[in-house]
C-alpha cells in the first residue's frame, strides 16, 4: 500500500465512531467492521442534496423501523438525489459491502452508485453498485459488494431514482475488513494541537476538495483541533435563491456537510465563517425580488433578510450536526475600509456599491456600517451559548484601520454583543515593516485591552516568490505563536487568545500563488522549517492533549450550588428534546423539586 492509502485506511478506522464498537478489544486482529454507519438518529452523517434545491431533512418516525430517517425533497431531475463523501473511511483495492434502506410512497426504481477518483490522474468514475425496483410504501434494502480499483480514493455514495419523486433513506452501512492496531497508531500521533493544548487551539481550513484528500485529513487529525470551511459556509455557498421569500431565507449546508461530518467524527471544533461580508455574497441577496438586476432593497427589508439568514444558518447547523462543537463564528468580516480617509470621515465604512473593487452592498443598503451591530444582535439571539461571536478583518496592524476596528469592537463588546476579534493575518515574512512583529503585536494587545477574546484566524506568511527565506518565514511564524503564548502566560490575560489558525494545509493548497509558499507544509505535504520550528517551541514533555484542550473554550461556570446544570423544568423543557418517537413536555403531575417535572411519553 502506498502511504496515502495507508493513511486513508487508518484515518477511516479512527474516525468511524460507529465502527469502533465493532472492533474486538485485541489489537492486531482482522475482523469485519462497519466503517460507515449512518442511522440519522442524531447527526446527518455528511449526507447532502446533490443539487442546491434538493433538501435533506431527518425526521422522527419516517425512517426504517419507524426510527428517524432522511427525507429527500425538491428533486427536479432524475440525477438529483442524496450524496455523501465517504473517502475518509474507505480505500481503493478493498472489498466493501454497501447497504442502504430506501422507501417511497410511489413505486420506484432506486439506484445506489459510487464514484471514486484515480489518485494519480484525478479521473472520476461512477459505478452503479445496484439498482432495484421497489414497491410503493415498502422499505427495501439496496445492497452490493464492490472492490474499487487499487489506486482510487475520494469515494462518494449517491442515491437516486428514475423519477423526481421524494424518497426516504436510512441505515446506511459500509462494511469491510480492518486491522484494529492501526487505530491506536493513529491516535498516538502528536502535533501542533497537542504542543499548544494548554494555551490555545491550533486550527486550519478544509474545503470540498481537501476534505477528500487522505494525506491532508490525516495531518489535520495530528495537528489541529479547530477547522474552518475555506468557502463552504460563506453566503454564496449557503444561500438558496429558489427557497428565499421576504420572511424566510433559504439556506443549505450541502457544501459544508462533509467537513462538518469530519469534525463531528473526530472531535474537532469548528469556527464558522462568515455571515455578513461584502464579498462572496450574491448580489441578488440585496436586491428586490431576489433579482440581481433589480433595485436595492431598503434597510428595513435587509434587516429581515439578514435576521432570517443568521437564524436559519444556526438552526440548520443545530438540526443537522447537533454534536458539532461550533465554538466560534465570524459574524462580520472585513467591514472596515483600508482607506484612511474613509476610516476618518466615514466611520470606517467601505465604499457603497456592487462589490466591484471592494465596494460593499451592505453599505449601499444601510448607508453606513449600522448593519454590523444588527448582525451581532441577531447572531447573539440565535447562536448557541457556547459559540463565541467574532469580528474578523485583515491589515489590522495598519494604525488607522486598527483604531477603527478597536472602536467598533469595543462598543460591540460593551453592549454584550461581541466576544472576540479575529486577526486574519495574511502577511509576509518580513520581521519588521508594515506587518512586522512589532506592529502586529501592538494591534493584538490593543484589541485584547478591550477585554474580549482574540484569535489569529487565517495565518499564512508569504515568502513572496523567494524574496524571503524559509528561515525568515519560520522566525515570523514562531514570533506570532510566541506572542499568543506570552499573552496567555500573562497572569492577567485569562487565556484570551483562544486559537491560532493557519489558512491552508500545504503550499499546493493556498489561496495565494503556490510559488509564494506561505504555509507550514510544502507542495508534497512535507513539513517545512516553519513547522519544525514551531514544534520545537515547547519541549515534548510539556505537550498537552490536543484532542481535549484545556483553557481555551469558555469555561462553564457552576451555579451557586456548585452545579454545572440544573433545571427543575418550571414551564420550560430547557432544550431537552424527545428522541425517536418520544415527546417531552413539562408536567405538574409529579415534581421532585418545584411544581413541574419533565414528562417523557
Ligand atoms: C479572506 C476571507 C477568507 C478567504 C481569504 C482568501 O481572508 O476572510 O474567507 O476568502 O480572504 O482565501
Amino acid at each position: 500500500m502506498n502511504k496515502q492509502k495507508w493513511l486513508a485506511g487508518l484515518t477511516a478506522v479512527l474516525c468511524s465512531a460507529g465502527a469502533l464498537s465493532c472492533f474486538p478489544a485485541i489489537s492486531g486482529t482482522v475482523s469485519a467492521a462497519e466503517l460507515v454507519s449512518n442511522d440519522f438518529e442524531v447527526n446527518y452523517g455528511g449526507w447532502y442534496g446533490s443539487a442546491d434545491a434538493v433538501a435533506l431533512t431527518a425526521e422522527d418516525g419516517i425512517g426504517h423501523n419507524t426510527s428517524r430517517g432522511m427525507s429527500v425533497t425538491g428533486r427536479t431531475s432524475t440525477s438529483d438525489g442524496a450524496s455523501a463523501e465517504k473517502g475518509f473511511y474507505l480505500s481503493g483495492g478493498e472489498t466493501y459491502t454497501y447497504s442502504v434502506w430506501v422507501y417511497s410512497e410511489t413505486a420506484e426504481r432506486f439506484h445506489l452508485s459510487l464514484s471514486c477518483a484515480d489518485l494519480d490522474t484525478a479521473q472520476e468514475t461512477e459505478t452503479e453498485l445496484t439498482a432495484k425496483q421497489t414497491r410503493a410504501g415498502k422499505w427495501t434494502e439496496l445492497s452490493a459488494s464492490y472492490r474499487a480499483p487499487e489506486n482510487s480514493g475520494e469515494f462518494r455514495m449517491t442515491i437516486t431514482t428514475d423519477s423526481t419523486n421524494d424518497f426516504v433513506f436510512d441505515d446506511v452501512t459500509v462494511t469491510g475488513k480492518s486491522d484494529s492496531s492501526e487505530v491506536s497508531a493513529a491516535a498516538e500521533e502528536k502535533g501542533l494541537k497537542d504542543e499548544f493544548a494548554d494555551y490555545f487551539r491550533v486550527g486550519n481550513i478544509l474545503n470540498g476538495s481537501t476534505v477528500k484528500n487522505s494525506t491532508i485529513t490525516a495531518s489535520v487529525l495530528k495537528d489541529y483541533n479547530s477547522i474552518e470551511c475555506e468557502n463552504e459556509t460563506k453566503p454564496d455557498a449557503t444561500l438558496v435563491q429558489s427557497q428565499c421569500s421576504e420572511t424566510n431565507i433559504g439556506v443549505s449546508l450541502n457544501n459544508a456537510a462533509s467537513i462538518m461530518d469530519f469534525c463531528v467524527n473526530n472531535n474537532i471544533a469548528m469556527r464558522g465563517h462568515t455571515l455578513v461580508w461584502h464579498s462572496q455574497t450574491p448580489l441578488w441577496f440585496f436586491k428586490e425580488n431576489f433579482n440581481a438586476s433589480g433595485n436595492w432593497v431598503s434597510s428595513a427589508v435587509m434587516d429581515q433578510r439578514m435576521e432570517s439568514y443568521i437564524k436559519n444558518m444556526f438552526a440548520a447547523i443545530k438540526t443537522q450536526y447537533p454534536d458539532l462543537n461550533l465554538y466560534a463564528y465570524d459574524v462580520a468580516n472585513e467591514c472596515i475600509s483600508d482607506d484612511s480617509n474613509r476610516t476618518a470621515n466615514n466611520g470606517g465604512t467601505r465604499e457603497p456599491g456592487e462589490n466591484i473593487s471592494g465596494q460593499s452592498p451592505w453599505v449601499q443598503v444601510y448607508g453606513s456600517n449600522a448593519f454590523v451591530e444588527k448582525a451581532f444582535t441577531y447572531a447573539r439571539k440565535y447562536a448557541p451559548e457556547s459559540c463565541a461571536l467574532y469580528y474578523n478583518d485583515y491589515n489590522e496592524y495598519w494604525d488607522h484601520k486598527r483604531d477603527a476596528i478597536y472602536s467598533m469592537c469595543k462598543s460591540l463588546y460593551e453592549k454584550g454583543l461581541l466576544d472576540g476579534i479575529g486577526m486574519q493575518s495574511h502577511i509576509n515574512a518580513d520581521y519588521d515593516g508594515f506587518s512586522g512583529v512589532s506592529a502586529y503585536t501592538t494591534a493584538m494587545k490593543k484589541f485584547l485591552s478591550i477585554g474580549c477574546d482574540l484569535q489569529i484566524t487565517e495565518l499564512d506568511i508569504t515568502m513572496e516568490n523567494g524574496k524571503y527565506t524559509l528561515q525568515q518565514q519560520a522566525d515570523k511564524y514562531k514570533a506570532i505563536f510566541q506572542a499568543a503564548m506570552d499573552w496567555n502566560k500573562n497572569p492577567s490575560s485569562d487565556g484570551r487568545v483562544t486559537a491560532v489558525c493557519i489558512w491552508g494545509p500545504n503550499d499546493a493548497n493556498t489561496w495565494i500563488k503556490t510559488e509564494n509558499t506561505p504555509l507550514l507544509y510544502d507542495t508534497n505535504h512535507q513539513p517545512k522549517l516553519a513547522y519544525t520550528t514551531l514544534t520545537s517551541m515547547i519541549p515534548q514533555s510539556e505537550w498537552g492533549d490536543g484532542s481535549n484542550p484545556g483553557g481555551n473554550d469558555k469555561p462553564i461556570e457552576p451555579n451557586e450550588y456548585g452545579w454545572y446544570f440544573q433545571s427543575t423544568f418550571e414551564g420550560d423543557t430547557d432544550s431537552w428534546e424527545g428522541r425517536g418517537s418520544a415527546d417531552v413536555l413539562t408536567s405538574g403531575r409529579t415534581a421532585y423539586v418545584g411544581s413541574e417535572a419533565l414528562l417523557v411519553q
